[in-house]
C-alpha cells in the first residue's frame, strides 16, 4: 500500500515507519510515497530526504482557513497516489471534511492509553494524575480529536521521580514499535474499520 505521512516536527515516528517499511524482513506491506509537513525546515523532512522519499511543505499560514489547507493536503495525497495516511506528530486539527474522505485509511499515534489523557501534553496529564502506567495508542482518526477505534496500544511503566521528559522519551520508544505494527495490520488487510466505527479483525 502507498502511504503518506503527515508531520510537523522531529519525525522520530516517521523514522520508525521508514525503517520498518524499508526492512523486507518486517514485511509491513507498505511504502511511504510522500512526507508532508505543515512546517518548513523540520527534522522530519531531513529524515525523509535521507531516505529519498518525496517531500512537500504546505504551510497552514498560507491558507485562508482550515478547510482550504486540508483540501490542499488532500490533493497532494491524491496526486501521490496515497492509499493510507499516517499522522506522525502532525500538530494540526483536521476538519471533518478531511477525516471523512480518509475514513478507515487514516491513522494517528497518541502518547497515552486512550481514552485517557486526550489532547495536548498527554504525558504531563498522566504524571499529574499519578497513574503508574501509561503508554501509546495507534487509532483510526475520527472527527473528534484523539477519538476513534483503537488498533494497537503499548504500555510503559511510570517510574518514581520520572520527569515529563523521561516519560516523553519512554512513550516515544513504545510508539516506534506500535505504529509500524498498526500500519502493517491495515496495509495487509488484517483489520478494517466497520460501519459501526469499530475494528473488524479479518
Ligand atoms: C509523538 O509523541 C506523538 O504521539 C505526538 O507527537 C509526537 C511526535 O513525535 N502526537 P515525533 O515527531 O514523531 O518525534
Amino acid at each position: 500500500k502507498r502511504v503518506g505521512v503527515l508531520i510537523s516536527g522531529s519525525g522520530t515516528n516517521l523514522q520508525a515507519l521508514i525503517d520498518a517499511t524499508m526492512d523486507p524482513l518486517q514485511d509491513i506491506g507498505a511504502e511511504i510515497v510522500l512526507v508532508l509537513s505543515n512546517k518548513p525546515g523540520v527534522e522530519g523532512l531531513k529524515r525523509a530526504e535521507k531516505a529519498d522519499i518525496p517531500r512537500k511543505v504546505l504551510s497552514h499560514k498560507n491558507f485562508k482557513n482550515r478547510l482550504e489547507f486540508d483540501m490542499a493536503v488532500h490533493e497532494e495525497l491524491v496526486k501521490a497516489g496515497v492509499e493510507i495516511v499516517c499522522l506522525a506528530g502532525f500538530m494540526r486539527i483536521l476538519t471533518a471534511e478531511f477525516t471523512r474522505k480518509w475514513k478507515g485509511r487514516l491513522l494517528n499515534v497518541h502518547p497515552a492509553l486512550l481514552p485517557l489523557f486526550k489532547g495536548v501534553e498527554a504525558q504531563k496529564q498522566a504524571l499529574d494524575a499519578g497513574v503508574r502506567v501509561s503508554g501509546c495508542t495507534v487509532h483510526f482518526v475520527e472527527e473528534d480529536v484523539d477519538a476513534g477505534a483503537i488498533i494497537v496500544q503499548e504500555t510503559v511503566p511510570i517510574e518514581l521521580n520520572d520527569t515529563v521528559e523521561d516519560l516523553v522519551e519512554r512513550i516515544k520508544r513504545a510508539e516506534h514499535k506500535a505504529f509500524p505494527k498498526a500500519l502493517q495490520l491495515l496495509a495487509k488487510q488484517k483489520i478494517k474499520l466497520g460501519s459501526n466505527d469499530k475494528i473488524i479483525w479479518l
